[in-house]
């Protein structure tokens, strides 16, 4: 259950089991045990958006029954690529139901005075030209580490790249679909607008140190 917003590129999911884990995980009461709990619940329920459009094929199989035609997913064809840390979050979740995918890393980090992206590791399965990749990372703040890790994984000439988060704000959206118009973006909620420090309002905070308890 996605709703249609005024830009084309961005899938919102709206379906209230997301809107409510994430009403939950905002509020600064909730314990790291329960914002790690419900980032895993939530990752699972936009997984089956953003899979939406996976190809699948036919094979034949024998129900107690008869034979029959059924359709099956091939997920080994799918990448998660992670951006660390808070991106392992999501991560987990998703893999739960695409058991079968394969997995990347990108450490990126936000230099705290520039904002911009500066990375520190990149580890991709191989043969990324024979797979579709999906991006994880709760946050779409300033777009920075999100545009960094997309211009990485394009050398590689993946078949198809989407961006899963949690949360993002316009500054965000305007400036990864000015970087990578190709890009689709699956997101939670868009929130009202970026802080000087890059975070987002109202938000739900730092993603990662509400994931690990580091704040
Ligand atoms: N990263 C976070 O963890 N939170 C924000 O609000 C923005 C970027």
């Amino acid at each position: 259950m996605t709703k249609p917003v005024p830009n084309a590129n961005v899938h919102l999911i709206s379906h209230p089991l997301v809107q409510h884990k994430l009403t939950l995980m905002r509020d600064k009461e909730s314990s790291t045990n329960s914002f790690r709990r419900l980032l895993n619940e939530l990752s699972m329920l936009m997984a089956y958006e953003v899979t939406r459009d996976m190809a699948t094929q036919d094979v034949q199989i024998e129900t107690p029954l008869e034979t029959m035609t059924a359709q099956v997913i091939d997920g080994k064809k799918l990448v998660l690529v992670s951006i660390l840390r808070a991106g392992n979050g999501i991560l987990d979740g998703v893999l739960s139901v695409v058991p079968g995918a394969r997995v990347g890393h990108i450490g990126i980090y936000r230099d705290p005075k520039t904002l911009k992206a500066v990375e520190y590791y990149f580890k991709m399965p191989r043969d990324m030209h024979e797979r579709d990749v999906v991006v994880v990372d709760p946050m779409l703040a300033t777009g920075n580490s999100a545009i960094a890790a997309i211009d990485r994984l394009k050398v590689l000439r993946p078949k198809s790249i989407k961006f899963l988060c949690l949360l993002t704000c316009p500054e965000g959206i305007a400036a990864l679909t000015q970087a990578h118009p190709d890009v689709p973006i699956y997101t939670a909620a868009i929130d009202r607008e970026l802080n000087d420090h890059g975070y987002i309002l109202p938000g739900l905070g730092d993603a990662g140190d509400r994931i690990y308890g580091t704040q």
